[in-house]
């Protein structure tokens, strides 16, 4: 599977021959600036939430590829009567798709459409495909239902916010990566802002402790796992 990080907590994922890309918010970030959006071509859009931080670029991006959006009752609703095509989930439930099978799993934060709007709740998702499993926890506080995880798939890597202040920080990312029984990470909702600066040698000491890798991205770069 290819990865490619877009700044914030938005990347691409290339399954097969198929193209998955979460939480898109790009064009407001500066630190994405290098990005054109205009360019993504992509199958599906997966939303782990309506924050704006997470679904800026959802109307655009889907619009210019036919993608179909995969998120929650509510996050589907609102951008149904934008005209954009979804897949409604909710937590629990897991769907079979073309790429593969994807479950909404729960995650513990809120969830708001930019408008201010009802966006149902927060969620991840665990994508289990025949190249690989992955789980994206989404926005999220560390929670004991990650125990639960382990259990549905072994997972080939995770991504998880490490940024703290609005998601876990890293020292409870780390006891996230063992309670999904992971040791492959991808750091994501870290930087963008000033209260979610961390300091990237610090996080990647105590993830090594742990006997976890964490992978930072720089925005743009794709890695294959
Ligand atoms: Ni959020
Ligand atoms: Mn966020």
């Amino acid at each position: 599977m290819e990865f490619t990080f877009y700044g914030h907590a938005c990347f691409e994922i290339e399954v097969g021959e198929k193209k998955l890309l979460f939480d898109p918010f790009i064009s407001p970030n500066a630190l994405a600036k290098d990005i054109d959006v205009s360019k993504i071509d992509v199958d599906y859009i997966l939303l782990t939430h309506g924050h704006e931080d997470h679904v800026a670029d959802v109307e655009t991006i889907s619009k210019q590829s036919g993608a179909t959006v995969i998120a929650n009752y509510e996050i589907i609703q609102w951008f149904g009567q934008k005209g954009v095509q979804g897949h409604a989930m909710n937590h629990g439930g897991k769907w079979t798709f073309d790429f593969g099978t994807v479950k909404m799993v729960q995650a513990v934060h809120t969830s708001s459409m930019p408008d201010g709007s009802y966006g149902g709740e927060a969620a991840g998702f665990v994508v289990m495909t025949p190249g690989g499993n992955f789980y994206v926890a989404g926005d999220t506080a560390l929670h004991y239902d990650m125990k639960l995880i382990a259990e549905i798939c072994k997972l080939d890597f995770a991504v998880l916010p490490i940024g703290d202040n609005f998601t876990m920080g890293y020292e409870d990312a780390v006891t996230a990566a063992k309670f999904v029984q992971c040791d492959k990470i991808i750091a994501v909702h870290y930087d963008t802002f000033p209260y979610i600066v961390v300091d990237h040698e610090k996080v990647q000491s105590e993830f090594e402790l742990a006997g976890k890798e964490i992978h930072f991205l720089e925005i743009g770069e794709s890695i294959t796992l």
